[in-house]
């Protein structure tokens, strides 16, 4: 392997990427390796928008969420000629590895290089949680926290006016956030994609709560859920008279996304960029860094691309045994 390493952050951003770019960078600088950020992403690969990274551009940049190299959703790398296209301008640079952080479709493409010939190491980062290889991806920890804060603001509110509230949370097709966000949440209700709720169960549960004398009822709702916040809305319009309590709802959106990374999110960042960037100098590639067992360690790609991360649906179970 060269000596020269490009780094790039991919899909949707999560808090505690540019500690991992940091992680990454600074321990290649200290193996002796000459250090490239890709800017925007696969686009960025395509463009060829590559430039050296010092130990100093990755300075101060571990306490913010976002990613200062930026990302896009790149529809030209997708296609074979994109592929080409950025293969051809590592190439020029004389790169011939590279470590991508991001979740899913980022790793798709991390699997795409490596199939291509390039030495490729992901590292595990979405605020989904959705990624086989990984127990917990960066970024879920601050945008559980996120979504916390604003159920427990939303609740105060709830409570004086004995009002039943729907919280709409990120996740894509996974119910993670919302399964998370619920239990510590101490929802009555949690609608996931990976058990669907009813409409007609969900009004029976925030019914009963509001029987028992709850003050309020809490559904956190995820947003890849059937019935997801817009549609229940439109449901309970129609048939408010099921339901005890009147009904708010706030879809909390990419406000998940922004933020200061949790402590946690900031050590598994750095623990995951460094162990890539090792990775990478003991000659391993095609593989994904995650945390399992919690330890840091790898996965081949083949492994985790296209594959459904299973969600402890006991967890729900208990959550609605401690509602009532
Ligand atoms: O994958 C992270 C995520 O925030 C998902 O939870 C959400 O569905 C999606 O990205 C939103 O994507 P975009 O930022 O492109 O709207």
């Amino acid at each position: 392997m060269n000596k020269k390493v490009a780094v790039l952050t991919s899909g949707g951003d999560a808090p505690g990427m540019n500690a991992a770019v940091r992680a990454i960078v600074r321990t290649g600088l200290y193996h002796g390796y000459e250090m490239y950020g890709v800017y925007s992403g696969f686009e960025g690969l395509v463009t060829g928008d590559i430039e050296p990274l010092s130990a100093r551009e990755v300075g101060g940049v571990m306490q913010s969420a976002g990613t200062f190299l930026g990302s896009a959703r790149s529809v030209e790398f997708t296609t074979e000629a994109g592929q080409k296209k950025a293969l051809s301008n590592l190439e020029t640079k004389g790169i011939s590895s590279i470590v991508v952080t991001g979740g899913n479709g980022s790793q798709t493409g991390s699997y795409e290089l490596s199939k291509a010939g390039l030495a490729v190491v992901g590292v595990a980062s979405t605020i989904d949680n959705d990624l086989c290889g990984s127990d917990i991806t960066i970024g879920v920890d601050t945008a559980l926290n996120i979504a916390l804060e604003s159920i427990d603001r939303l609740r105060v509110t709830a409570t004086s006016h004995r009002r039943g509230l729907l919280v709409e949370v990120m996740g894509r097709h996974c119910g993670y956030l919302a399964l998370m966000a619920g239990l510590a949440g101490g929802a009555e209700a949690i609608v996931i994609p990976e058990q669907e709720l009813s409409p007609e169960d969900l009004a029976d549960r925030i019914q009963k709560a509001h029987e028992r004398g709850k003050k309020h009822a809490l559904t956190v709702v995820a947003e890849g859920a059937r019935n997801n916040a817009r549609k229940l809305v439109e449901y309970f319009a129609q048939h408010k008279h099921l339901l005890g309590f009147e009904l708010r709802a706030t879809i909390l959106g990419h406000v998940q996304r922004g933020g200061t990374p949790t402590a946690f999110d900031r050590l598994l960042a750095t623990r995951l960029g460094v162990t890539a960037m090792e990775t990478l100098v003991r000659g391993e590639h095609g593989v994904l860094v995650g945390l399992m067992d919690n330890r840091p360690g790898t996965t081949p790609l083949s492994e985790v691309v296209g594959k459904n991360k299973p969600l402890d649906l006991g967890l729900l179970e208990m959550a609605g045994m401690l509602s009532k």
